[in-house]
């Protein structure tokens, strides 16, 4: 790399474009054999992808090599700057929220895995082998270049007088000797379509879930015998947040193996850090609230993407309020309903919830077991702009807001990423702003899960309080 360059960040990150394209961003890279057939399939593929309204683009080796490889031959050199321009320019597009195929014989190891680590660093890479076998490669010749090769007209030509390895561990091996261009395209597009996220579907299958939770919560809640410990960090957990922390941890790993968990009860499996998926969990908000039998505690699910929740879950065991937003696909949606529980058999339907618009008059969201002096005297400054303060636990605090019926929280005292990260999503979601204490979004899924600088959650920007 040359020296005296910085590199600077993007001021809208590869995140906010996907989620405004509605599309997870991934590069397809399919290797092979001249005559393989890989850019029949990738352009069977791409004919697909814009039917479902993917937004995609082929970089075949071929064109490639009339502009930006113009200046590239075939020695082992050339072939390693054609593979590594094509892998950088790969990156680029899919950072900028494209689904890219590239085609390309990508002859060896070392260049397929050249390829891998260029794209991989930022994307989601795919690597696919057209395996399609040399002896069909050679009489299909759809360019007479084997035919050339053989009568030695053109040297080091893969397959012939050059090496091609076939690639250690892809994704996807297709034989366009063995199947038709369709089907292999079909395969293909299954694997792309895997990548993609049904927002809709997804928050359903949470929903199911922490409902599932909270029933089991609430058997504990009906015993007389809570099991209560104190953990290293002095606070108290119970039989209730073991249970439910079991049955959303085997739900979330049934239906969705490749996706991490970062859950309060279960070690951290930190080869999370190595996802841009992750789910975060919270099985029972609200401990102390539990303890104390106020009711006021919560199951909190979220699916967490490159550090951004894109969905969050909140449901509350004893009234049956469940909370639900979707910031995704452009889509920026949230929900309350409320299902009928024990023997209070009303039940509402989910309605869109948005935040108040109220500016003055304010509405404060308090924690009933957490207060301290800085927040103390931030109200006492503002007093003319509150109208009246609400004491509530858990992440029903956040509900409250998203649903309009409070405006402001702070906390300035410590959180773990699974206290805020549904909360965050559906206060986003409901038009809301959720930022930490010194203004800067709060991100996900990260090596230290304290969440140490506090945060506040606002109705409105010009709400906040100086
Ligand atoms: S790679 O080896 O550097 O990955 P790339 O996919 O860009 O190759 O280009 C391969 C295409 O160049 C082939 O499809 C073929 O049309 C053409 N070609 C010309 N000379 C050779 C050669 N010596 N070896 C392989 N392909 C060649």
């Amino acid at each position: 790399m040359s020296e005296n360059i910085f590199y600077t960040k993007d001021a809208v990150t590869s995140f906010e474009r996907q989620a405004e394209m509605g599309q997870y961003s991934c590069v397809f890279w399919f290797c092979g054999l001249s005559g393989s057939g890989k850019t029949t399939v990738a352009k069977a593929c791409e004919k697909q992808l814009h039917a479902h309204g993917f937004k995609s683009y082929l970089l075949d080796g071929d064109n490639l090599r009339h502009g930006l490889n113009s200046d590239l031959g075939f020695s082992d050199a050339d072939r390693r700057e054609n593979i590594r321009r094509a892998a950088e320019t790969a990156s680029l597009m899919a950072k900028a929220g494209l689904i890219v195929l590239v085609s390309a014989i990508t002859p060896t190891h070392e260049l397929q895995e050249l390829a891998r680590k260029i794209v991989s660093s930022e994307n989601e890479f795919i690597l696919c082998h057209v395996s399609t076998p040399l002896e069909v490669c050679k009489d299909r010749d759809p360019k007479g270049l084997y035919k050339k090769a053989l009568a030695g007209e053109i040297k080091y030509f893969t397959g012939i007088d050059a090496p091609f390895d076939a690639p250690i561990s892809p994704e996807v091996v297709l034989d366009t000797s063995e199947k038709s261009v369709d089907s292999c395209a079909d395969e293909v597009m299954a694997k792309i379509l895997d990548l993609q996220l049904d927002a809709e579907d997804a928050a359903e299958k949470l929903c199911k879930i922490s409902v599932e939770a909270g029933e089991a919560i609430m058997e504990v809640y009906g015993s007389d015998d809570f099991n209560i410990e104190t953990k290293d960090d002095r606070t108290p957990v119970t039989a209730a947040d073991k249970r439910s922390n079991a049955v959303i941890v085997s739900a979330l790993n049934r239906l969705w193996p490749e996706i991490s968990v970062l859950a309060e009860e279960s070690e951290d499996d930190i080869t999370r850090l190595r996802r841009r998926w992750c789910f975060v969990v919270d099985p029972l908000d609200g401990t102390k609230e539990f303890i104390s039998r106020n009711g006021e505690f919560t199951v909190n699910i979220a699916l967490v993407f490159d550090g951004n929740p894109v969905i969050g879950v909140i449901y509350v065991p004893v009234t049956g309020e469940l909370y639900k937003g979707i910031n995704w696909r452009g889509v920026r949606r949230a929900e309350r309903s409320r299902l009928a529980v024990g023997t209070d058999s009303t039940s509402e339907p989910p309605r869109e919830i948005k935040v108040s618009d109220r500016t003055d008059e304010l509405v404060v969201m308090q924690s009933r077991s957490f207060g301290s002096d800085r927040l103390d005297a931030l109200l006492e400054k503002n007093a003319n702009r509150i109208s009246k303060t609400i004491s509530s636990g858990s992440s029903l605090k956040g509900c409250r807001i998203a649903d309009g019926r409070a405006d402001i929280y702070y906390r300035f005292g410590l959180t773990h990423e699974w206290d805020t990260a549904a909360m965050q999503c559906i206060i986003e979601a409901a038009g809301g702003v959720f930022r930490q204490m010194h203004g800067q979004k709060m991100t996900y899924n990260r090596p230290d899960t304290l969440n140490r600088d506090g945060f506040y959650i606002l109705n409105r920007e010009e709400n906040i309080l100086e």
